[in-house]
C-alpha cells in the first residue's frame, strides 16, 4: 500500500493520469489543436452545427477544435473511430439522435454507444422538414400521403444511411403512410441535397439546419416541419401534424462525446466551452436563422446528457424493433 502511494504522488508530481484526472494535467489541457469528429459528409447539417460550436470552442479553450468529417454507415463509422482513441480528450465526436438509434438498429455495432464514450454534453435540438424535389407534384403534405400510397417504390427517398435522422424520419414517414418508398442513401444529406436539388431523388426529410436556405431560396418544395409548433424562421411551413400525420413528431438532438476513461477534469473543461459556444450571441443568431436554438442551461450537464442517452435508447429500441428495419 505504500509503494501505491508513493507511485501515485510520483505521478502526480509528473502530471502523469492515473485514470483520473490529475490537476497538472487538466491544467495544461489543451495543449495542441483537438479534432472534432462529425460521423457525415462535409456541408451537412451535423456538419453546419459542428463547425459553429467548434469555431467558438476554439475561443475559450485557447486551442484550435479542427472538424473532421468521417461519414458512412449512418454514423456508425465515425462514432467507432472515436470509441477507439484515445481518452486524452484530443478527439471528440458530435453526433446526433443516431447514436442512440444505432443500438437498436446495428445488429454488429464494434463499439457500445451507451458504455464506450463519456458524455459531455447536449448542444441542440434540430426540427425536421419534408422536402422534395421542384419538378414534384404534391401541393400539400395530405397529396404527399396520397401520392406514396399510389406509387409507394416508384417514389425515391434520400437518407444519410441506416441510423441516421433521414433515415428515422423516413421510418416514421413510410409506418405513418403504410407505404415503402425506394430509399437512396448518401454519406450524408448534404450530397443528398445535391441530388434533390438536381432532381435525381424526389423526397428527403433533413434537418433545417441544411434545409431552409434550400426552402428560402426556392430550390426545394417544402411539406411540412416536424415539431410540435412551427419554426420561427419559416412560420409558413405547417408542421406534420397540421397536416394529419398526428403522432409525428422528431427533433434531431445533437450532443458531444468523447472515448471512455477521459479525466474528469478534462471533461468539464470541455462540458464549459460548450456551454460558452451555446451562449455566443454568433452562435445563437446562427442557430435561430437555421430553425433552431442552443439546449436550455437545465440540460447542459455532462450528467443530464448520459442518462439523456439512455433514456433515448431504451425509448427507440421497441419503435425500431416494431419497425423490424435493422442493419448487419
Ligand atoms: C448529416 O449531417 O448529414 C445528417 O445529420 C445526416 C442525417 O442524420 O440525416
Amino acid at each position: 500500500m505504500r509503494i501505491l502511494s508513493a507511485a501515485l504522488a510520483f505521478a502526480a508530481a509528473l502530471g502523469l493520469s492515473t485514470g483520473t484526472a490529475t490537476v497538472a494535467g487538466a491544467q495544461a489541457y489543451p495543449s495542441r489543436p483537438i479534432t472534432m469528429v462529425v460521423p457525415f459528409a462535409a456541408g451537412g447539417p451535423t456538419d453546419t452545427v459542428a463547425r459553429l460550436v467548434a469555431e467558438s470552442m476554439s475561443k475559450s479553450l485557447g486551442q484550435q477544435v479542427i472538424v473532421e468529417n468521417v461519414g458512412g454507415a449512418g454514423g456508425t463509422r465515425g462514432a467507432g473511430q472515436v470509441a477507439k482513441a484515445a481518452p486524452d480528450g484530443y478527439t471528440l465526436l458530435l453526433h446526433h439522435i443516431g447514436h442512440a438509434t444505432a443500438a437498436s438498429l446495428y445488429r454488429k455495432l464494434p463499439y457500445n454507444p451507451a458504455t464506450d464514450f463519456d458524455a459531455v454534453g447536449l448542444v441542440t435540438a434540430v426540427p425536421m422538414t419534408l422536402i422534395a424535389k421542384n419538378g414534384f407534384a404534391p401541393k400539400t403534405m395530405g397529396e404527399v400521403v396520397e401520392f406514396v400510397k399510389a406509387n409507394k417504390d416508384k417514389v425515391t427517398y434520400g437518407n444519410a444511411g441506416v441510423g441516421s435522422a433521414s433515415h428515422l424520419c423516413g421510418m416514421l414517414l413510410m409506418s405513418s403512410v403504410g407505404a415503402q418508398m425506394t430509399t437512396v442513401p448518401y454519406q450524408g444529406t448534404g450530397p443528398a441535397m445535391n441530388d434533390l436539388v438536381g432532381g435525381q431523388i424526389d423526397l428527403m426529410c433533413d434537418q433545417t439546419t441544411n434545409t431552409t436556405g434550400q426552402i428560402k431560396g426556392g430550390k426545394v418544395k417544402a411539406y411540412g416541419v416536424t415539431t410540435k409548433d412551427r419554426v420561427k424562421s419559416m412560420p409558413d411551413v405547417p408542421t406534420m401534424q397540421e397536416s394529419g400525420l398526428k403522432d409525428f413528431e422528431v427533433a434531431v438532438w445533437h450532443g458531444v462525446y468523447v472515448p471512455k476513461g477521459t479525466p474528469k477534469d478534462i471533461v468539464d473543461k470541455l462540458n464549459a466551452a460548450i456551454s460558452t459556444a451555446l451562449d455566443d450571441p454568433k452562435v445563437i443568431a446562427r442557430f435561430a436563422d437555421l430553425g433552431t436554438e442552443p439546449e436550455p442551461k437545465d440540460r447542459r450537464s455532462a450528467a443530464f446528457h448520459k442518462d439523456f442517452v439512455i433514456a433515448e435508447i431504451a425509448k427507440w429500441k421497441p419503435i425500431i424493433q416494431s419497425a423490424g428495419v435493422y442493419a448487419d
